[in-house]
């Protein structure tokens, strides 16, 4: 019988490790904006591709040196991704033959059908691993709740489940299983639409298991979500800035009944300021409110309305606006397509879309005041259809005719209007997302496709 290898199960011999912990006010770094999403590196590597360079090679070494037994585990390959809160390496599983790896999907489907000769070669042939070193800079807090979270979302499909873990010092690595997938850049300029249902068809299912043991991702952007257009199969990784939903919570304006909120409008400081006959724009002179603290944590470009609007009571549907910019990515072939210096800019980038109307309704939503005095923002905004047909340099044709989007787009262009809803009760949510026809036709176009997801379903 072999052993079981979880995280919290974890019968081999522990590595050594110091029981001091790092003060948290000296280590945590007080971020919560993660990578851009052009900065982080996250590159494919695959068995065959395997040359290491000088400067990886000495950084692994010094990993090797510093988390003591390591390299008796596992045979580091590579390093495969730095982003902002961890370093990402490929490495080889010394020790697979001698635990149950139920992680395993790949081996689960081939061993289905396996003679017991092809089982014995399966089991001489390499498994590979991704081993994430979390920063010590991270508060030990953070790296538990990464971690937990990993650990409550075992087997929930299209979510990279974690194998086990490790500490040494103050320093923590979270074991996965080594999941090949193409750099994001590499694919969006060409994705067609069928191949677009077979993402977000992956994406959401991992979402929706996420969503339903109701804990939000944060962060979902290209780089978290390592899809593998061969394999029409994507996973779901970094739960670095994940967070249970309710964590902090403080009554927003936003879950209030429509009349309790227009009458705090009514008597709030602005409406007071309007009501003096100031300029909307101005400011009171002694302004007693106290400032706002809303959890903002996420990448730029990819936050949703409301946590720029500082909601205090932000729930799942944040995951299903960035899934919505993805798409919005995709569909104009324009990466980044927001790419905004800070939170305010990030609402103006949103306000050329939506328009200021939308966009002051919203920030009443929130109990918050939306006001711009820039020219060039319409009223109504611009419909997506239109957005899409600049972007993809569609414009009139000789005789005058105006352009138009394939049938297939237009579908996508109305899924997408569910997933960038500005008002997050009305957005989409992962599970309505899955039954939308835009990603039910993923069953008509592949046959193979069910066998696919009941297979990850475990
Ligand atoms: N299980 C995995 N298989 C293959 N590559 C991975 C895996 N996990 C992470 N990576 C690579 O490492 C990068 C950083 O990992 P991530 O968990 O997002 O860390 P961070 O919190 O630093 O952003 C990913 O974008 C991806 O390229
Ligand atoms: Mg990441």
């Amino acid at each position: 019988m072999k052993k079981a290898r979880t995280a919290l199960q974890r019968t081999a011999e522990p590595l050594s490790y110091h029981t001091t912990m790092v003060k948290e006010e000296q280590a945590e770094v007080l971020s919560d904006e993660s990578g851009g999403p052009l900065e982080e590196s996250g590159h494919t590597v695959d068995s065959s591709d395997e040359e290491v360079e000088d400067s990886v090679a000495d950084d692994m070494a010094r990993f090797e040196d510093s988390f003591v037994g390591i390299n008796k585990r596992y045979r580091l390959i590579n390093r495969i991704g730095e982003g902002t809160f961890s370093t990402v390496y490929k490495a080889e599983d010394l020790e697979y033959n001698d635990y149950q790896n139920r992680w395993d999907i790949d081996e689960r489907d081939e061993s289905k059908w396996a003679s017991p000769k092809t089982l014995r070669k399966q089991s001489r042939r390499a498994h590979y691993v991704a081993i994430k070193k979390i920063y010590v800079t991270s508060s030990p807090i953070r790296i538990f709740n990464e971690l937990e979270l990993l650990h409550d979302l075992r087997d929930s499909p299209f979510v990279c489940p974690l194998i086990t873990a490790f500490r040494h010092m103050d320093q923590v690595v979270a074991v996965l299983p080594y999941f090949q997938h193409r750099d994001f850049r590499e694919y969006y300029r060409d994705m067609r639409i069928p191949e677009m249902r077979l993402y977000f068809h992956s994406l959401f299912t991992a979402l929706r298991a996420v969503h339903q043991e109701r804990i939000l991702h944060r962060d979902i952007k290209p780089t978290n979500f390592l899809y593998n257009p061969e394999q029409a199969r994507g996973v779901l990784v970094d739960f670095g800035l994940a967070e249970r939903e309710g964590t902090d919570w403080h009554q927003c304006a936003c879950t209030l009944a429509t009349e309790e909120r227009r009458y705090r409008i009514a008597h709030s400081v602005y409406a007071q300021t309007q009501q003096s006959g100031h300029q909307p724009s101005a400011y009171p002179k002694n302004d007693t409110r106290s400032s706002r603290r809303a959890n903002r944590a996420g990448t730029r470009g990819f936050r949703a309305p409301e946590v720029l609007l500082k909601c205090t009571q932000q729930n799942t549907s944040i995951d299903m606006w960035s899934a919505g910019v993805i798409l919005l990515t995709l569909l104009t072939r324009r990466f980044p397509f927001f790419h905004s210096a800070d939170d305010i800019d990030a609402l103006l980038e949103i306000t050329t879309i939506f328009g200021r109307k939308k966009m002051k309704d919203t920030a009443i939503l929130h109990g918050q005041v939306f006001e711009t005095n820039i020219p060039s923002y319409s009223e109504g905004g611009h419909s997506l259809e239109k957005i899409i047909l600049w972007c993809t340099g569609r414009t009139k044709d000789d005789k005058g005719n105006k352009p138009e989007l394939q049938d297939d787009e237009k579908q996508a262009v109305q899924f997408l209007y569910g997933l960038l809803e500005v008002d997050p009760v009305k957005r989409m949510t992962a599970d309505e997302a899955i039954n939308h026809p835009f990603l039910a036709k993923v069953y008509e176009d592949n046959d193979e496709y069910d066998d696919m997801v009941d297979l990850v379903d475990g």
